[in-house]
């Protein structure tokens, strides 16, 4: 299974996001947390801002929406042509209509599940779905530490997506560092966000490369 490391910047230096991308040549896409102050009790960027990153990078950009109306404004980010956009199930009110909507607009479509959301109800859409985010903290903040208790979870994801026999990719998100990848990877996750671990780091395109074969082993 391939492993992929997206890089989350919203711990990167926000006032020079041109240059913070440059630094992380070897990544597998770039991670984008929108914040509204609403779904979460934090405020980062939106559209337009989306919208400036892509003219700086060639990477695969995934849009993580933590805003309430999701519905209304997942299909805005796929609309801008990013790689993947990723809506909170808990902020959706019609997640397979706007699944469907993200793919008809060309994106690739995702939905999160915060730690204490259960994926069970949702095993009969997966099919509607490119990938699943399941958080491992509580949406809002970098730098938090990762919930172990999501581990069962992305097992049972795993088991659930492999029953569709389809190929769904499975991100996690919070606390991914060097001591916490292989635990997410062992149990079935292939998608990895990290911020603070990259950004932190002195190098974050080594860091970038050490979380993907610490993932691969
Ligand atoms: C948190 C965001 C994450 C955040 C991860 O709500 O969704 O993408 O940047 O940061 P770390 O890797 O520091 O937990
Ligand atoms: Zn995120």
């Amino acid at each position: 299974m391939a492993m992929r490391i997206t890089p989350s910047i919203l711990n990167a230096d926000l006032a020079d996001l041109a240059g913070e991308i440059t630094r992380i040549p070897s990544a597998d896409g770039l991670h984008v947390d929108v914040m509204d102050n609403h779904f979460v009790p934090n405020l980062t960027l939106g559209l337009p801002v989306v919208e400036a990153i892509q003219r700086h990078t060639e990477l695969p950009i995934d849009v993580h929406l933590m805003i309430d109306d999701a519905d209304a404004w997942a299909p805005r980010y796929a609309d801008l042509g990013v790689h993947t956009v990723t809506f909170h199930v808990e902020a959706a009110r019609a997640p397979i209509r706007t699944a469907r909507e993200i793919r008809r607009l060309g994106s690739r479509a995702s939905m999160a599940l915060k730690p204490a959301t259960p994926i069970e109800p949702y095993a009969d859409m997966l099919t509607e779905l490119d990938m699943v985010l399941l958080m491992t903290v509580e949406p809002g903040f970098g730098g938090q530490k990762f919930l172990d208790l999501v581990l069962p979870k992305i097992r049972r994801t795993r088991e659930l997506v492999k029953a569709t026999g389809q190929e769904i990719w499975i991100q996690v998100d919070g606390g991914v560092s060097l001591e916490t990848v292989e635990r997410c990877a062992d149990a079935g996750a292939d998608v990895f966000v990290a911020g603070t671990a990259v950004y932190r780091a002195d190098d974050p395109d080594e860091m970038v490369v050490a979380l993907r074969d610490r993932a691969i082993a």
